[in-house]
């Protein structure tokens, strides 16, 4: 029981990868306190991981229901040990073709969402790679913006029909 008592928060903990991940830290004896924006699948998979597991509707590109959900936690446990920044989502298109809204609606969840528990949760902004972001914790937004940049765009130069 490597995570006995362990307190343990999982975004997106209602299915896919979220829901085994927070499965195997119930069964090394953690305590889990589930969020996902699906209420059917979060209670279900509360359920199953135990009566001192809790699950809680949460959109995590909600800077607030994000903040609101964690002091339930602290109050709730008394303290969060581990967090499982793991709610994400995809929508695959060439960026030439990528919608704005697409666009904006993953930036929102896996860019910013994952931003806000880290940060809610820790406190601090985790800033060290230098090849990713840069080294000065209070450039927060603009390292992750600075890490985006740097992703290796391949392609060819668009020529208009
Ligand atoms: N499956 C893969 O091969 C793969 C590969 C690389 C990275 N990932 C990442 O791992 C994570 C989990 O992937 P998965 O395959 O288990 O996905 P999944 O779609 O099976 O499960 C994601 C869960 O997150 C929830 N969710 C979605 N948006 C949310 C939001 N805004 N707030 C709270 N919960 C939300 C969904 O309802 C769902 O329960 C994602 O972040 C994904 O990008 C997955």
């Amino acid at each position: 029981m490597r995570f006995k008592d362990k307190i343990v928060m999982v975004t997106g903990g209602a299915a896919g990868i979220g829901r085994v991940t927070a499965e195997a830290f119930a069964r090394e004896g953690a305590k889990l306190a589930i969020c996902d924006v699906n209420p059917e699948t979060g209670e279900a998979a509360a359920k199953f991981l135990g009566a001192e597991a809790s699950f809680e509707k949460v959109d995590v590109a909600n800077e607030t229901a994000v903040s609101e959900w964690t002091d339930q936690v602290v109050k709730r446990y008394g303290r969060i040990d581990v967090l499982v920044n793991n709610a994400g989502i995809t929508r695959d298109a060439l960026l030439l073709r990528m919608k704005a809204a697409d666009w904006d609606l993953v930036m929102n969840i896996n860019l910013k969402g994952r931003s806000y528990a880290r940060g809610r949760w820790c406190g601090i902004w985790p800033s060290s790679a230098r090849d990713g972001s840069s080294m000065w914790p209070r450039w927060s937004a603009w390292s992750q913006c600075r890490a985006g940049q740097l992703c290796r765009l391949e392609g060819r130069p668009h020529r208009p029909d």
